[in-house]
């Protein structure tokens, strides 16, 4: 009888092989699953239940990697695409093909399957809650990030086509945006073309327009426009626009010139916050503030607690805890950020809420030197979490409660395996949807000390570099 692994070396397919396969689900990340003889594809573009053409991206020993080429067949829950450049699917919204319960259903199923596979927690003792949907679909986005192009007539101004970094698709409507910062962005193409401007070009590495951001202040109506050139001089810009300027060669020169208003203001959980434009801002204003309450909740502050806020950005988790607080402190690595951090707090008239420029890594233990140790710890790192090191300088604060947010529920579930293991009990884990027709995930976890915590040395060759 044939060994099935001999089967799974079979089954193992080509680079730039197109197979016809059918997904049966959806795996960490967003793409869909389809097996060959116990050989699994991990197919961007196919979702559950269709039949696609997958162009395979790279072979491994175990699986591969692919992008369907084409809809063969669409599953049965397929509903029409919404957003649409040129006729194909938006890369910015990967699962606009699913109706929204699906959605919701698909994260809250990636998050359990997370916390088992990858946490190692036993399913039945994570207290996972229903994830609680977005209020907008579509249309939620504060801040969009697009590429220019080389067209027919001039500049366009759009997103890469899916795994194309040197092609760019012209957007006319970006259904995740703003009316305003639609009407922005096309604003500053016809500007370009008008001028004659060219875009960059990354293969030739050669032209002088490369990227625009645009951001909404959703509540005030504010915008705020950065663009990303590799020229010096501009001629006259319609709007207020942030030039920074890239050198051609894989150095950057850094922003050299800002023209118009430098910091947007938005309001967010009863504040008013200005963000420079190079600081993070959660993308999703209104979900940002269900996501706020619920930490808020988690934290169960009683007006005394000395709370520590990592990765604090420009304050706004922080600073939206303060009321309740004893005291409040920051700490970012971006130096920016913080004196954004700072200036937020004298706006709103905060006076109980301190900000440090660190890294988590290197920042915690002066900080509890200075401070004192925390009751409640809130971290909110990036995609990438924590590394073992910097849950121990967490742990070693002893706080009694820890409320985790998280943007990665790969990386949130070995992070709160770790924990446990220390002496922490995790209590709730809420996934929110901040981010509809895509894969990404946001997740409150709330751990509480229960005893003494134990924490491991640090490993002599477990390096130094700031995560
Ligand atoms: C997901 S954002 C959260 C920001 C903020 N909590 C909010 O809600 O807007 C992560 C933040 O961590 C900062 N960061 C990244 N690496 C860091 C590190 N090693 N130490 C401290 N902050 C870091 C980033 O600059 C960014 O502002």
């Amino acid at each position: 009888m044939a060994d099935p692994e001999s089967k799974v070396g079979e089954a193992r397919p080509r680079r730039a092989e197109r197979l016809e396969v059918e997904i049966d689900s959806l795996a960490q990340g967003g793409r869909g699953v389809a097996r060959r003889n116990g050989y699994v594809i991990f197919v961007a573009g196919g979702l559950p239940g269709d039949r696609v053409i997958a162009e395979i991206t790279k072979p491994k020993r175990r699986f591969a990697e692919a992008r369907a080429v084409e809809l063969v067949q669409a599953g049965a829950e397929r509903v029409p695409d919404t957003c649409t450049h040129g006729g194909e699917p938006c890369p910015g919204a990967p699962w606009q093909g699913l109706a929204y319960p699906a959605q919701l259903a698909a994260k809250q199923q990636l998050v359990t399957e997370a916390m088992s596979r990858i946490g190692g927690l036993e399913t039945g003792a994570v207290p996972i809650e229903p994830i609680i949907g977005a209020d907008q679909h579509w249309r939620y986005r504060n801040k969009l990030e697009y590429s220019f192009g080389p067209g027919e007539d001039g500049p366009i101004l759009g997103f890469h086509a899916r795994g194309r970094w040197d092609l760019v698709v012209d957007v006319e409507d970006c259904h995740l945006a703003g009316e305003a910062g639609n009407a922005r962005r096309n604003e500053v193409r016809e500007w370009a073309r008008r001028e004659g401007l060219t875009a960059y070009d990354r293969s030739a590495r050669k032209g002088l327009l490369r990227n625009l951001v645009v951001r909404e202040g959703r509540r005030t109506g504010e915008l705020q426009t950065r663009l990303i050139t590799s020229a010096q001089k501009l001629p006259e810009p319609p709007v207020d626009l942030h030039t920074v300027i890239e050198g051609s060669g894989s150095g950057t020169d850094g922003p050299t010139g800002v023209l118009g208003r430098e910091r947007l203001t938005e309001q967010l959980a009863g504040l008013r916050f200005e963000i420079s434009h190079d600081a993070f801002f959660q993308t999703n204003t209104e979900m940002a503030e269900r996501l706020y309450a619920t930490v808020g909740a988690f934290a169960g502050l009683t007006g005394t607690e000395r709370v520590f806020d990592l990765y604090c950005g420009i304050g706004s988790i922080g600073l939206s805890l303060a009321a309740d607080a004893g005291e409040v402190w920051g700490v970012e690595v971006v130096a920016g950020a913080i004196q954004d951090a700072e200036r937020n707090a004298e706006l709103n008239g905060i006076t109980n809420a301190r900000f440090r420029v660190a890294s988590a890594r290197t920042g915690v233990r002066p900080l509890v030197e200075e401070a004192g140790r925390p009751d409640v710890v809130v971290l909110d790192p990036p995609r990438a979490g924590l590394s073992q090191k910097i849950v121990r300088r967490v742990l070693e604060c002893g706080a009694d409660r820890i409320v985790y947010v998280s943007c990665n529920p790969t990386t949130l579930a070995p992070n709160l395996a770790q924990m446990i293991e220390a002496g922490y009990r995790l209590e709730r884990l809420q996934p929110v949807d901040m981010f509809p027709q895509t894969p990404h995930i946001e997740c409150v976890a709330l751990l509480r000390r229960h005893g003494p915590i134990r924490v491991r040395p640090d490993e002599p060759d477990e390096g130094g570099a700031d995560e």
